[in-house]
C-alpha cells in the first residue's frame, strides 16, 4: 500500500470528510508525517499560534515540497515577527518535522492533493481534526506551480522573497507580476542560448554591463547555483555606485559569494580573467556597443544583450541625403527614431555573425511594456569571416551611407574582418 492510500486509511480512521472528531495524539501525528512526507500528493503545510499557556518561537511556520537540482526536497520557513529563516532539508526532512511537532501550535493545515487536514486545539488542549477534498488536483498544482517558468516559488522561495517578489507566505505580489515575469522570460532566453545545464563541472564566469538594480543579475546566479548547480561567478557592473554598494551589501546578507558588483563604465571595465558570458540588458545608447565590443574581443562564448534607446545612428542618417523614394519612412520622426533602431540591431547582429557568432534576434519583454523589447543572442560557434555576412554588411553599409559605432568600437584588428 501506498503512503498516500496508507495516510487516506489512517484519515479515514479517525473521520470523515467535513466532520470534525476528536482523535488520539499520536494518530494525528502520524497523519501529518504521512501526508506531509508524501512528495507525489504534498503541497504545503502551516503551523501558526499557540495553545493555550503555551509558548512556540515562530509566529507560522510554512512546509512546502521543493525541487532543487532535479530532487524534491522539503522547505521549512520559519517566521518570526521580524524576520524569517527558510531551509532546505531532505534526509533530515522528517527529523525537523518531528522537531516541529513537538511545539505546542495551535492550529495546523495541511494542503494535499489526498485531501486537506485541519488540526485545531480546543483551550483544553485536544486536537480536533477536520478533513476536506482537495483543492486543486495534484496535476492541475504541478502545471500551475511551474508554469514553464525557471525560477518559481518552490524552487526560489529565499530568493523571490529577497527581492520582494514573494510575500512572507508564499505568494507573489500583485504589482511584482511582471518584474517575476520578466526575470523568467530573461532566464529562459539566454539559457535558450548558453544551454547553462552543459556547463554543470566546469565554472563559468558572467559579467552582467548595466546591471542597475541587480534583478536579474541576482536572479541569474540563484538560478545557477541553486537550481542548476553551476559553478558560476558573476560580476554586475554600472556606474551608480550608490547601487553597487547596495547590492553588495545584498548580496553579504545572502551569502552569496560568487557575486560581485563593481562600480564603472563599461568601456573601461577590464579583467584578467575574460568572462565567457557577457551580457547587457537595455544599457543606454552605445552603452550595448561597449558590452558587445568587449564580449567580441575576449571571444566570449554567449553574448546576449536588450538594446536600449539609440542616438548614434540617428545622427548620422541625419547627415545622409537618401533616395526621394525613402521619403516617406522619414516624413515622420517616430519613423526615423525607428528605422535608427532597426539599422542599429541589424549590423549589430551582422558583426556579430561575422565574427563567429551564430546570432538571432528575438523580443524580450512584451511590446506593451516597453517598445525597446528585442534581444540579440549570441554564441561562437564558428571562425570569424564569413563572406556571406561580410557581404551582407557591407551591402547595408553602403546603401545608408553610415558607419556603426560598434565597428569603429573594435579597433583594427577586427575591423580588417568586415
Ligand atoms: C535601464 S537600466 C537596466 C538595468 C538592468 N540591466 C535591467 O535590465 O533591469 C540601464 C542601466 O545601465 C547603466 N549604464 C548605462 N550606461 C552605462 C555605461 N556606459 N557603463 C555602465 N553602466 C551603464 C545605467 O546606470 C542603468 O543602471
Amino acid at each position: 500500500m501506498s503512503i498516500r492510500s496508507r495516510a487516506i486509511r489512517g484519515a479515514e480512521r479517525c473521520y470523515s470528510l467535513n466532520v470534525i472528531l476528536s482523535c488520539m495524539n499520536s494518530d494525528y501525528r502520524q497523519l501529518i508525517r504521512e501526508h506531509i512526507l508524501d512528495t507525489d500528493t504534498f503541497i504545503r503545510a502551516v503551523f501558526s499560534g499557540e495553545q493555550k499557556g503555551a509558548s512556540v518561537p515562530w509566529v507560522r511556520v510554512v512546509v512546502r515540497p521543493v525541487e532543487l537540482k532535479g530532487q524534491v526536497h522539503w522547505q521549512f520557513s520559519y517566521f518570526d515577527e521580524k524576520k524569517d529563516i527558510t531551509k532546505n532539508y531532505l534526509d533530515e526532512a522528517a527529523s525537523k518535522l518531528n522537531e516541529l511537532l513537538a511545539f505546542p501550535f495551535r492550529n495546523i493545515f495541511i494542503e494535499s492533493g489526498a485531501g486537506n487536514i485541519q488540526v485545531n486545539f480546543s483551550k483544553k488542549g485536544k486536537p480536533l481534526l477536520s478533513r476536506s477534498k482537495p483543492s486543486q488536483s495534484v496535476t492541475d498544482l504541478s502545471h500551475d506551480r511551474h508554469k514553464d517558468r525557471l525560477l518559481h516559488e518552490e524552487n526560489a522561495a529565499p530568493f523571490l522573497q529577497a527581492v520582494g517578489i514573494l510575500t512572507q507566505d508564499g505568494r507573489i505580489k500583485a504589482d511584482m507580476r511582471r518584474k517575476y515575469k520578466q526575470i523568467n522570460e530573461f532566464l529562459r532566453l539566454v539559457d535558450e542560448t548558453a544551454s547553462f545545464s552543459a556547463w554543470a563541472g566546469s565554472p563559468i564566469r558572467i559579467v552582467d554591463f548595466g546591471c542597475g538594480s541587480g534583478h536579474l543579475t541576482f536572479a541569474l546566479y540563484y538560478y545557477l547555483h541553486e537550481v542548476l548547480g553551476v559553478d558560476a561567478h558573476v560580476t554586475g557592473v554600472d556606474i551608480k555606485s550608490e547601487l553597487m554598494s547596495r547590492l553588495r551589501a545584498k548580496s553579504e546578507a545572502l551569502g552569496w559569494d560568487q557575486i560581485e558588483f563593481q562600480t564603472g563604465y563599461i568601456s573601461d571595465y577590464q579583467t584578467d580573467v575574460p568572462p565567457e558570458v557577457v551580457i547587457a540588458l537595455h544599457a543606454c545608447d552605445t552603452a550595448t556597443d561597449d558590452a558587445l565590443a568587449k564580449g567580441i574581443q575576449w571571444n566570449s562564448k554567449v553574448i546576449v544583450c536588450a538594446p536600449c534607446c539609440q542616438h548614434e545612428l540617428q545622427a548620422q542618417l541625419a547627415k545622409v541625403e537618401l533616395p526621394d523614394s525613402l521619403a516617406s519612412v522619414f516624413q515622420d520622426g517616430i519613423f526615423f527614431e525607428r528605422m535608427g533602431d532597426i539599422l542599429t540591431d541589424a549590423f549589430r547582429a551582422n558583426i556579430l555573425r561575422i565574427m563567429g557568432y551564430r546570432t538571432d534576434v528575438t523580443q524580450f519583454v512584451p511590446i506593451e511594456h516597453t517598445a525597446k523589447n528585442l534581444m540579440i543572442r549570441a554564441i561562437r560557434k564558428s571562425q570569424p569571416g564569413n563572406e556571406k555576412w561580410v557581404e551582407q554588411y557591407r551591402r547595408l553599409k553602403s546603401f545608408w551611407g553610415v558607419t556603426p559605432y560598434l565597428e569603429r568600437l573594435l579597433g583594427e584588428e577586427y575591423k580588417k574582418k568586415l
